[in-house]
C-alpha cells in the first residue's frame, strides 16, 4: 500500500487542502495516523465497521482491545452515548480538549468492533488543533489507538509512525512532537465510583479536586505500579502480563531504590554487562520532573533500540502517585516488569 504523507505544523491556508484531502480518506473508511498531544494516533471512522477492523490489522492489535474514540466537540460525543452524567459533563468542561478519556455507556449504533465488543464506549477530545480540524473536517468521530505496531513503545514523533506503519495505512500526517508523550488518563464512570484505569498526565488527586468525590485507582494498576520486585525471578501473574507493551527490543532491568544507590547499582551491572561485550543503554529522568520522563520515555526507547542496545537499565521513580505512577506503568510494562531493589 501507498502510504501519503502530509505535513502539517499548523493550521493555515497551505495546510487546508491536505486536511481536507485526509479527511476524505477518513469518511471513506481509509487510515490516517495523525498527531494528538499525548501521541499519535491512528484513525478511522469509528461508526464504520470495516474500517475499524482494518485497524486491528495494521496494528497487529488483539481484536478483543477496546479503541478509544476522538471528538471535536459535544454533538460528536451524543452520537456515542446517551449519558448524561453531571461527572460527564464536570470533567468535559475542565478538561477537553485534553488528555482524559471517559468511560461511557454506548449506544447501540457505534460498532461492536470498535468498543471490542463492551456496552461501553471510552471517549475523549484531543488537545491538539490538527487533530481536531481533522476529525471537524472528517464529520464523524475517529476510533484511534496509538499508532505503532502493537507491543511497541508508543510514537510520541512523526518519525516513528512513519518507521512502524508506512505501507501498512492510507495516509500519515506529521506534525511535530507530542507534548505530553504517555497516552491519557482513562476514567470509567460507569461505576458508582470514578475508577482509573489507566494513569496519565491528569491525576487521580486532580479529578478528586474537580469532582469533589473519591476517585479510585484501578487496583490493578496499583499493584503493578508499586510492584517491588522481590519476585524478579517468577514474574506476577497478573492478566496483562500475557501481551507485551511497549517492549522495546533489548532487555530492560529497573533499578529501584534510593537514586545514589540506584546509580552505584547501575554501574556496577554497566560495567559487568560490557565486560560480556555487551552494549548498555541507561535511562535516568530526574526523580522532581516527572512530567519531562513522561515526555521523554516512549522517544527514549526507540533510541536505545536505534543504538542497538542489549540491555537497558532504568531507574526507577521514587513517587508512585499523580505523574510518577502514570510514568512507573508504563516503565513496569516496558520492562516486562523486571524490577531489583538495589
Ligand atoms: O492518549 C491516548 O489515549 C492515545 C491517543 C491516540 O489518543 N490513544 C491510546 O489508545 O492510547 P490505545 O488504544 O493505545 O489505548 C486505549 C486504552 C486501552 O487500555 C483500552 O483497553 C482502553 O483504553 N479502553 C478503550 N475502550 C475502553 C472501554 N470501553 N472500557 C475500558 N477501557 C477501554
Ligand atoms: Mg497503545
Amino acid at each position: 500500500m501507498q502510504t501519503k504523507i502530509f505535513e502539517i505544523i499548523e493550521i493555515d491556508d497551505r495546510s487546508t487542502d491536505k486536511l481536507k484531502e485526509a479527511a476524505t480518506i477518513l469518511r471513506n473508511g481509509g487510515l490516517v495516523a495523525f498527531p494528538t498531544e499525548t501521541v499519535y494516533g491512528l484513525g478511522a471512522d469509528a461508526m464504520n465497521a470495516e474500517a475499524v477492523e482494518r485497524i486491528y490489522l495494521a496494528k497487529g492489535r488483539p481484536s478483543d482491545n477496546p479503541i478509544i474514540i476522538h471528538i471535536a466537540g459535544a454533538d460528536m460525543l451524543s452520537i456515542l452515548t446517551s449519558s448524561e452524567s453531571e461527572d460527564m459533563h464536570v470533567l468535559a468542561e475542565r478538561f477537553w480538549p485534553g488528555p482524559l478519556t471517559l468511560v461511557l455507556p454506548k449506544r447501540p449504533q457505534v460498532p461492536d468492533v470498535t468498543t471490542g465488543g463492551l456496552s461501553t464506549v471510552a471517549v475523549r477530545m484531543p488537545d491538539n488543533p490538527v487533530a481536531l480540524e481533522l476529525i471537524r473536517k472528517s464529520g464523524c468521530p475517529v476510533a484511534a489507538p496509538s499508532a505503532n505496531i502493537s507491543g511497541r513503545p508508543s510514537p510520541t514523533k512523526g518519525e516513528h509512525v512513519i518507521v512502524d506503519l508506512s505501507g501498512r495505512v492510507d495516509a500519515i500526517i506529521l506534525s511535530g512532537d507530542c507534548s505530553v508523550g504517555i497516552e491519557s488518563t482513562v476514567l470509567d464512570l460507569t461505576g458508582n465510583l470514578p475508577v482509573v484505569l489507566r494513569p496519565g498526565i491528569i491525576t487521580p488527586e486532580q479529578l478528586t479536586d474537580v469532582l469533589r468525590k473519591k476517585v479510585v485507582v484501578d487496583p490493578g494498576v496499583l499493584a503493578q505500579s508499586q510492584y517491588d520486585g522481590t519476585a524478579y525471578d517468577e514474574p506476577p501473574r497478573a492478566p496483562g502480563m500475557k501481551y507485551t507493551h511497549y517492549a522495546p527490543k533489548a532487555e530492560m532491568i529497573i533499578l529501584n531504590g534510593e537514586r545514589h544507590d540506584v546509580i552505584i547499582g547501575m554501574n556496577k551491572m554497566r560495567s559487568e554487562a560490557e565486560a560480556e561485550g555487551k552494549k548498555v543503554g541507561i535511562i535516568l529522568f530526574e526523580e522532581s520532573e516527572p512530567e519531562k520522563a513522561a515526555h521523554g520515555f516512549f522517544a527514549r526507547l526507540r533510541e536505545l533500540d536505534e543504538e542497538g542496545a542489549d540491555i537497558i537499565l532504568a531507574a526507577a521513580l521514587n513517587s508512585r502517585d499523580s505523574v510518577g505512577l502514570a510514568v512507573m506503568n508504563r516503565m513496569l510494562k516496558a520492562a516486562g516488569y523486571k524490577m531489583i531493589n538495589v
